[in-house]
């Protein structure tokens, strides 16, 4: 026997301001099925996380719901860690990063790559809030897109043109915190000097850490040449305060990866045998294994081990990356009820199924995996129900009636069982190499046989005839057996299903090897059903119930969000507006007389509109909804109606009518209940 390996894997810390959504799962699924795997093996494998608690998102969010933000990262992570447990993911530890080990590695790196030259400072114009009294990340700043004039694009990118810039290219920049025009000023800022590691990350990224598609991607950046990284913010931030510099702060992206660290070290001082240096130290013989989403491969194929190498420590074996979650081919959409929340889908549907159809799904590539709704109930229905559990229900009921829960030892399917053994050694390394769906594939495979070789003796037949009970026996028996074997194999992804079918087995928790053993004269418990059927019904009721948490949710963004573990999507952050500002709306309940195409306009509709004591001409970008205008002829919406007037390139826009949406097919006009009469004010 070889030497069990010591392994640490961690997953990427989920922010604590949003809850955890199927996307994320995605990530700490596939993770906690490997970890378990090797567990199962006799490998020494500890996994841990934290939520990642720092930067301006979450203290303005904190803010915004007036409390503090350690009240926030608390709330979150309590219900983080329930997402996770009721998941089934489990973690050795699961710490945050705004935790003392934290504060204490954080510091302690910061100042050997200090020490050593990898830090320089200069001075940086940014824009600030003069309001607010805070520098602006380019997502807190809206404005005018500077390429084509739309209004309302963030900092960054336009979503309409696609266009990347500078903030300060933006027009009529505003402060999306507090409404004010910013000002640039200037700021003493804190760099990592990327490029003094280029050669080291040069061979490492190509020294079978990476898998190919990520390397070649890194490839890209490293021929393009590394650029130092800002590691610094300014106060106010939640954060860590860097080492002798007064009113800056560690920028959150640098502590979070200390975090697997610092949670790792947590956990040691809770446990007298775990050693913290055998595991980070330089010559550590441990593995160290990160599983990431594709969009966050800079931070820990280049920051990370030229950190860790500039600070002393030892670097990760292994960067495992996946892709990003689809569901029903789209990206997760809040008004599809497809942007799924952890807990909403478990209030209507066990965990297991998700975590078998993701490994069934999950190769060890980047490919993005797609939840298709309607196939997730099918396959799960076929592959577990059908198959696996129903070889035990088909085999049990005879061995209890026929041989009051005694197992006999003959073996009626010598060849069978050894096809069995033969199988381990590769659904092992499907395992091993992350693979899921081959091992999957290969388990299934086995499952198939069981059953096809049950459904040709058919002991339901034999029983019924004389003389042909100690056969019935035999079959169920070994068809039992074979149950155990699939139950080995499968216990990574399911390990509820594992612990029943234990139960009804009658046996000690099973590892790996166990698989290469047969129960023989062996009583079974009770047999109770291991699984029951998805209803196409509950999955229903939960993408409705995901349409609701859009409408009851104050932290959602709105419209479709990255399923990865993308930094929240653009934050929801509207200025304040006084009650007044308000009140001189005049919201108006509108009668569509005609809707109709405007010649050479791609998305506008020239809408007329009927508000009681006189009639509106209104354009509005909502063609791609309503591509057959005429339906929307009679209907009652909702406009404002004392929007001035504005001059377009077909004529006068007279007001503006209320949709919701994230746009093209899916825009949404408002309508007021039945009743409602044109020109009524709404209130
Ligand atoms: O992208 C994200 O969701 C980050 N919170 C992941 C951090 S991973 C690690 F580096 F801490
Ligand atoms: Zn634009």
């Amino acid at each position: 026997m070889s030497e069990p390996r010591k392994i640490l894997v961690t997953s990427a810390l989920p922010y604590a301001n949003g809850s955890i959504h199927l996307g994320h799962m995605l990530e700490y699924i596939q993770t906690d099925m490997w970890v378990r795997f090797q567990k199962h093996r006799g490998n020494q494998c500890i996994y841990v996380c934290a939520d990642d608690a720092h930067g301006s998102a979450i203290m303005l969010r904190a803010e915004k719901e007036g409390i503090t933000p350690e009240q926030l990262i608390a709330n979150v992570q309590a219900e983080h860690s329930a997402d996770f447990a009721d998941f089934l993911v489990d973690f050795d530890n699961f710490h945050s990063t705004h935790a003392e080990e934290n504060r204490e590695l954080s510091s302690q790196i910061y100042l050997k790559l200090r020490d050593a030259g990898h830090i320089a400072t200069r001075s940086i114009t940014q824009y600030f809030d003069p309001e607010k009294k805070m520098f602006l990340a380019d997502r807190f700043i809206k404005g005018t897109c500077p390429k084509c004039g739309t209004e309302d694009q963030y900092g960054d990118n336009c979503e309409k043109c696609g266009a990347t810039y500078a903030p300060t290219d933006l027009k009529d920049p505003k402060s999306a915190i507090s409404g004010a025009t910013p000002v640039l000023k200037d700021s003493q800022h804190f760099f990592f000097k990327l490029p003094d590691f280029q050669q080291m990350l040069q061979t490492w990224t190509r020294s079978g850490t990476l898998q190919d598609a990520v390397a070649n991607k890194i490839a890209e950046w490293l021929d393009a040449g590394l650029q130092q990284w800002d590691i610094s913010r300014d106060a106010p931030y939640f954060g860590f305060e860097i080492p002798d510099e007064p009113g800056k702060y560690f920028y959150v992206w640098l502590d979070a990866p200390i975090g697997y660290m610092a949670s790792f070290k947590n956990l040691c001082n809770r446990t007298p045998e775990l050693d913290f240096d055998a595991f980070w130290g330089k010559d550590s013989t441990a593995e160290l294994y990160h599983f990431i989403g594709k969009d966050i491969v800079n931070f820990h194929a280049l920051f990370w081990p030229a950190m860790l190498e500039g600070a002393g420590y030892r670097k990760p074996t292994g960067i495992n990356v996946h892709g990003y979650l689809t569901v029903n081919g789209q990206k997760m959409s809040k008004s599809r009820g497809t942007f799924i929340k952890a807990r909403t889908y478990l209030d209507h549907l066990s965990p297991e199924y998700l975590r078998y159809y993701y490994a069934a799904k999950l190769g060890r590539g980047v490919d993005d995996l797609d939840l298709n709704l309607e196939d997730f109930v099918q396959k799960v229905n076929s592959d577990l129900v059908g198959k696996v559990v129903n070889i035990a229900s088909r085999c049990a009921g005879f061995i209890n009636k026929g041989n009051a829960g005694v197992m006999v030892d003959t073996n009626a399917a010598p060849e069978l069982t050894e096809a069995f053994l033969a199988a381990a050694p590769g659904i092992a390394d499907a395992y091993e190499a992350r693979d899921f769906a081959r091992a999957m594939r290969e388990i299934m495979g086995l499952a198939d046989r069981a059953n096809a070789w049950i459904a040709d003796k058919a002991p339901w037949s034999l029983n019924k005839q004389e003389g042909k009970q100690d056969e019935v026996q035999a079959i169920c028996a070994t068809g039992v057996n074979l149950f155990r074997q699939l139950v080995i194999f499968l216990k990574p992804v399911l390990p509820l299903l594992a612990a029943d079918a234990e139960a009804f087995l009658n046996v000690a928790p099973l590892t790996w090897n166990d698989h290469a053993t047969l129960l023989s004269n062996h009583q079974l418990n009770e047999f109770k059903p291991l699984m029951t059927r998805i209803d196409p019904v509950k999955v229903q009721a939960m993408t409705d119930a995901s349409k609701e948490d859009l409408t009851a949710s104050q932290t959602d963004t709105g419209d479709a969000a990255p399923a990865g573990n993308g930094e929240l999507a653009k934050d929801p952050l509207s200025p304040e507006i006084e009650f007044d500002t308000f009140a001189a709306v005049d919201l108006r309940v509108a009668l569509i007389v005609k809707a109709e195409h405007v010649e050479g306009a791609d998305k506008l509709l020239r809408l007329t509109l009927d508000i009681g004591d006189e009639q509106r001409n209104v354009f509005s970008g909502i063609k791609s909804a309503y591509p057959d205008p005429s339906k929307l002829n009679g209907r009652l919406t909702m406009m404002i109606a004392n929007l001035k007037p504005r001059k377009m390139k077909f004529g006068i826009s007279e007001g503006m009518v209320m949709a919701a949406g994230p746009g093209g097919e899916e825009i949404y006009l408002l309508s007021p209940d039945s009743g409602a009469k044109p020109g009524q004010r709404i209130k």
